[in-house]
């Protein structure tokens, strides 16, 4: 067992906090990507400022709906680290959790973590997306969650193999849409999205499908899938595939679906055909609950 840093303490996060956070989150993501991803692989680059910007935006909207569930490590040089959490129903949602990487594997992450689960003593139920970090999946493991590994497709679409007709049954999706998703949640992951649509819909576009066998949604922008949830796997299948043919030139020509479980073998199927390739990275930790499906979770709005 690691000693925690001796001078530190774990208190609230505070709105003045964020943009600390959302730099450090930057450092230590970056870190792991260097740490974790082999040379010959292009240098990945520290988080860009547009994606910094809806990091902020989003961490302030958790602090909004859960001052109680986010949390920093700090001593007298500054942050150390942080954790932030929300509850959905009875759901509890791991958002983001990082240590500043000079600090890490000292036990500052442990109470970080502690205090975040804290705010979900009254959910039933518990999702996160883990970091392939060893240090964050052996403190999500070592907090009883089952750990289901995640694979990503990720390529440049064959656009001879889009099925003719995709498009067809989908439709763009707007605000008025929030209940019919917030039952299909329900229904996949036992909990509602709730007020994160309201961040979801101003970083993603939403496309629906609402016809009298299934429904559907799925939030997609810049070549990925940031959430796609459906009442059965032919609306899933129907949604990806609309999402893979929207991808262009304005994209890089290559599309990404991250978050695929076991559970969606759907999303593989749709992504292979596509002559996407398919690779693993992190895990969906889970509490009191099987991996969704059909479901692609979100990283950090699961
Ligand atoms: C994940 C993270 C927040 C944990 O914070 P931390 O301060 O490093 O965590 P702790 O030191 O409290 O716990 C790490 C545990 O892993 C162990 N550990 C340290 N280095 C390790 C390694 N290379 N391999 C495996 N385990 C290791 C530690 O001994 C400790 O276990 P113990 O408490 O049983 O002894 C931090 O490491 C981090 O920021 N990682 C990069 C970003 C990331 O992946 N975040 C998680 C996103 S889902």
């Amino acid at each position: 067992m690691s000693d925690q840093h001796p001078e530190a303490t774990i208190r609230p996060m505070r709105p003045d906090d964020v943009e600390t956070a959302e730099r450090l989150s930057a450092e230590a993501f970056h870190e792991l990507d260097l740490r974790m991803h082999p040379r010959s692989l292009p240098e990945p680059v520290i988080r860009p400022p547009e994606r910094g910007a809806a990091w902020v935006r989003r961490t302030r909207h958790f602090l909004e709906t859960d001052p109680e569930g986010c949390w920093v490590a700090e001593d007298a040089s500054g942050m150390l680290g942080f954790a932030t959490s929300y509850n959905r129903e009875k759901l509890w949602c791991l958002a983001t959790y990082a240590v500043r990487p000079a600090l890490q594997g000292q036990g500052l992450g442990r109470p970080l973590l502690a205090a975040a689960l804290h705010h979900g003593r009254g959910s039933l139920r518990g999702m996160l997306s883990s970091s392939s970090d060893p240090r964050a999946v052996r403190r999500y493991r070592l907090a009883s969650f089952t750990l289901h590994p995640q694979m990503y497709l990720h390529g440049a679409v064959d656009r001879t193999a889009i099925p003719v007709g995709t498009g067809e049954k989908v439709r763009e999706g707007s605000a008025g849409d929030i209940d019919l998703m917030d039952s299909v949640d329900r229904l996949t992951r036992g909990a509602a999205h709730g007020p994160d649509h309201e961040v979801l819909l101003d970083t993603w576009r939403l496309l629906v499908s609402d016809t009298t066998t299934g429904a559907g949604y799925a939030y997609v922008g810049g070549g990925s899938v940031a959430l796609l949830a459906a009442t059965n796997r032919r609306t899933a299948s129907r949604l990806l595939w609309t999402a893979l043919a929207d991808t262009g030139p304005d994209d890089g020509g290559t599309a990404s679906v991250p978050h695929v479980t076991a559970a969606n073998h759907w999303a593989i199927d749709v992504g292979l055909a596509a002559r996407l390739e398919l690779r693993t990275e992190g895990y969906l930790g889970l509490r009191g609950m099987e991996p969704p499906t059909p479901y692609l979770h979100n990283g950090a709005l699961l």
